[in-house]
């Protein structure tokens, strides 16, 4: 069966096709990294008009590269929610038109979703039941996953998400948005050692996490000295060393309370190397494997949205015209395919 997925929770713009024979036909990502880069940040109303210019356009490149006519798919799957409630619109509501011109399924998907099955894309896949990291721009998690729909949350952030203490970090340091990329490079140059951050919340039990007080920490430090290049390093530094040495902490603790002998990192941070080569370490202290999507599948894409459709598509129940978008929805309510 052949899936068009399309994305449209954020700031990017993504649409592919998916094979659920073939794999992956083509993907292809507009990002409106430029367009937000004067705010600081996402602004709504922005990010929903400019998916309405790219979306359409977007999708006819992808079918064309994929070598598909609309009369070959078989479903549409769109990205409804969680997300800004204007974008996700733009998305539900084009996927939705198209699969009722088409005369096919249109499935909703759950964004963390998609990013939590992104490694299946990979020839290197996990089979159910693993552990995942879900570590993105506005979610940190520990799910436990025993099938397709079946998340157990085990536990969350209390406050700021991973990718958002990046992106915030970043921004005081004076650096690019997004943080995540910017910090990463920057702490290239960074004197090992020169600060310590507290690693949050492993002091105590559980497998929940706090971040906001990292950006704070950060803050501090910074306040002591001019910002120059090499402090700039130093914190930048000294900031990922935390965070990834806290989630690995994290990760090693819901390893032991699961029993999962396989993990999947997944979402923006899960393209962060030194998370991926603390991993690597902790895979050498234990029997266990760990997958990731490739980079580029680690931040918003239509591929995962699409992969997710060609799983659920089977289970839809019959269509109505009606549809909604849920900017809050939680991954464990899904129902399991
Ligand atoms: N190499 C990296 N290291 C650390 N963080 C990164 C890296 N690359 C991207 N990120 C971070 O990943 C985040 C974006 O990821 P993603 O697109 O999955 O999030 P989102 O879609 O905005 O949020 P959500 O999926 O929770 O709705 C940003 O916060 C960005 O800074
Ligand atoms: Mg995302």
């Amino acid at each position: 069966m052949i899936i068009l997925g399309i994305e449209t929770s954020c700031d990017d713009t993504g649409v592919a096709v998916y094979d659920t024979d073939a794999g992956l036909r083509a993907h292809a990502l507009a990002s409106q990294v430029e367009l937000h880069q004067p705010y600081g940040g996402i602004v709504p109303e922005l990010a929903a008009r400019d998916h309405i210019q790219t979306l359409r356009p977007l999708i006819m490149e992808v079918l064309i590269r994929a070598k598909v006519k609309p009369a070959q798919i078989n479903g549409v799957a769109y990205t409804a929610g969680p997300g800004l409630a204007g974008a996700l619109l733009v998305g539900a509501s084009l996927g939705r038109s198209l699969a009722w011109a088409w005369n096919v399924p249109a499935i909703d998907i759950h964004h963390m979703e998609g990013h939590l099955l992104s490694p299946m894309l990979e020839p290197n896949r996990p089979e159910f039941p693993f552990l995942a990291l879900l570590v993105s721009g506005g979610h940190t998690m520990l799910v436990d996953v025993s099938g397709v729909g079946r998340y157990d949350i085990l536990g969350s952030t209390l406050d700021d998400a991973i990718g958002e203490a990046f992106d915030k970090t970043a921004k005081l340091l004076g650096l690019e948005y997004p943080g995540g990329p910017s910090i990463a490079k920057a702490a290239e140059h960074g004197n090992l050692g020169q600060f310590r951050f507290p690693r949050p919340m492993t002091d105590r039990p559980g497998l929940d996490f706090s971040f906001s007080g990292l950006k704070t920490y950060a803050r501090n430090t910074v306040a002591e000295g001019d910002l120059d290049d090499q402090l700039v390093a130093d914190v930048a530094w000294a900031f990922q060393d935390a965070a990834v040495d806290t989630l690995v902490i994290k990760c090693r603790r819901a390893l032991e309370v699961t029993g999962h002998d396989q993990m999947v990192i997944a979402g923006g941070v899960g393209a962060n190397s030194e998370l991926r080569r603390r991993m690597a370490d902790v895979a050498t202290t234990r029997p266990i494997s760990v997958f990731y999507p490739r980079p580029e599948l680690c931040t918003d894409n239509g591929a995962m949205i699409a992969y997710a459709g060609g799983l659920r598509l089977k289970s839809m129940a019959k269509d109505s015209l009606d549809f909604t978008v849920r900017p809050r929805w939680s991954l464990s309510s899904l129902g399991a395919v």
